[in-house]
């Protein structure tokens, strides 16, 4: 029969688009796949636009937004709480584990109206409140984890071996978790390590990771082997059983934009000869970084092509769309007209996925979020890395030591990257003779990407085993 299932992405777009990949993948496997979404607290037109196009663009999986959660019982004397609790109750990671906890109600009912026909519920990372619907419901459940195995074996073994409410550790200290090379404590999110109200719901979370009947994750596995094998042999978390753990990656979603300008004009560049820098969505610098920056650049001599976003007012939380920059202020005076011939600076955004894969694009400098990450491996591009926030400096760990696809750009753990760093990685990627090894190295990488998600490769194998699991569950 027609498996049905129905998939739980949590609060906020970032979560949805990855989602909304495994989706597809579900419908390619013949099951019938229903979206459950909740909507922010408060109107957002980005959740709107965004549940629009996901609409639009994958007719098959239907998306249905949840009623929204019964009012707050207000407890007493909550009224009396200190400042330092309420701003702590503030916090925008705490609220959004509010929300999702509050959703369990909405879910329940929604998930109850539909069975005896649902197979199954596969949760986002942080719905971790949803496992508890499931028992409820007597619904196998499945966590679908959007980053790497790496992430996944230090994240079960972290959150269930702190029973504090942050990690407190001096930056220099070297962790070691099964299945990860060591790296120091300054690598892990801040979120984590740096005593934020955020801490303690985000490690809670991720402790219930081995509750599920397994994890779907977003790699392949002959990327992060040693992680995988930690995760199997149940070295994580030894005094639980670790679930099943299935590579079904990469999902890359994306691509397809033909009519950006940057488009056209790589196409006039030579093959491979093209360094492309971008840093996410959410990745911003101030003018001292950019400028050094574009120093670097114009002193390598190589061809670039620049996405340029306005610095962040490092107060604004408000999470509000950045202005488009002024380049002409943000950059080296004469920069733009000195580099016109080699470069190209476009202001916010570029067609990452489609820029990654031009044939005249060569290196790729990155913020290591994992969907980039994983769209210049599927590119077969050499990563500088250049980590931001969250969990890309242990992605960068991982990227650098167990993957073996990129090098770091020193000093973005110092108050600037110099230019002197840029020219000469930039330089060293796109002209030395390790940098040819390097990008030899990751097109093998990304050919067996491509192999594992062939029919009978090893992520494909991977789901079609998943299925079969599922199916023992509901016979049982
Ligand atoms: C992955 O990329 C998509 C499309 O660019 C974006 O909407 C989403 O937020 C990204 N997801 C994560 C987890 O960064
Ligand atoms: C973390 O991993 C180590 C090594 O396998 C293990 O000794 C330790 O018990 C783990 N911590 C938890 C809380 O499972």
């Amino acid at each position: 029969m027609k498996k049905s299932v129905v998939l739980y992405p949590g609060l906020g777009v970032g979560h949805l688009t990855p989602m909304v990949a495994l989706a597809n993948v579900f419908v390619q496997h013949g099951a019938t796949v229903t979206v459950a979404l909740v909507e922010p607290p408060t109107t957002s037109p980005e959740f709107s636009a965004a549940l629009t196009r996901a609409a639009a663009s994958n007719p098959s999986v239907t998306f249905h937004v949840l009623p929204p959660p019964p009012p707050p019982s207000s407890p007493a004397g909550s009224s009396i709480s200190d400042d330092a609790t309420s701003s702590a109750q503030q916090h925008p990671i705490v609220l959004m584990f509010e929300r999702l906890k509050s959703m369990s109600p909405p879910l329940r009912n929604f998930l109850r109206s539909r069975l005896p026909a649902v197979d199954a519920l596969v949760l986002d990372m942080f719905c971790g409140d949803a496992l508890d619907v499931a028992a409820e419901l007597n619904l196998p459940v499945y966590y679908f984890y959007a980053s790497g195995a790496g992430d996944v074996a230090v994240f079960i073994n972290l959150s269930r071996s702190t029973t504090t409410s942050s990690v407190d550790l001096d930056g220099d200290t070297v962790l070691s978790f099964p299945g990860a090379p060591p790296f120091k404590a300054s690598d892990l999110p801040q979120e984590i390590s740096n005593g934020s109200p955020g801490a303690k719901p985000i490690l809670h979370a991720l402790s219930r990771l081995p509750e599920a009947d397994g994890i779907l994750i977003n790699t392949f596995e002959s990327l992060e082997p040693r992680a995988m094998r930690a995760l199997r042999d149940g070295l994580c978390v030894p005094d639980h059983s670790t679930p099943p753990v299935y590579c079904i990656g990469p999902l890359v979603s994306g691509g397809g934009e033909k009519e950006h300008e940057c488009l056209r004009w790589l196409d006039t560049q030579p093959e491979n000869s093209v360094v492309f820098l971008s840093f996410g969505s959410m990745g911003t610098f101030p003018k001292r970084q950019l400028e050094e920056i574009a120093i670097g650049l114009e002193r390598s001599g190589q061809r670039f092509l620049w996405v340029v976003r306005s610095p962040r007012d490092p107060e604004d939380m408000s999470g509000k769309p950045l202005p488009e920059p002024d380049l002409d202020a943000l950059l080296p005076e004469g920069f733009l007209g000195r580099t016109k011939d080699m470069g190209l600076v476009v202001k916010s955004w570029a067609p990452q996925v489609d820029v990654l894969r031009h044939r005249a694009t060569g290196a790729f400098v990155t913020h290591c979020g994992w969907n980039s990450t994983l769209e210049g491996i599927t590119a077969g591009l050499p990563l500088l890395c250049w980590p931001l926030y969250a969990e890309q400096r242990m992605n960068k760990v991982f990227i650098v030591e167990e993957m073996k696809v990129g090098v770091e750009m020193s000093g973005y753990d110092e108050e600037v990257v110099k230019a002197e760093e840029v020219e000469t990685k930039v330089k060293w990627v796109m002209e030395s003779e390790g940098g040819q090894a390097l990008r030899k190295r990751v097109e093998e990488v990304k050919d067996k990407a491509s192999q594992a998600l062939k029919e009978g490769g090893s992520s494909h194998a991977a789901f079609v085993e998943f299925l079969k699991d599922l199916d023992n569950m509901r016979s049982l």
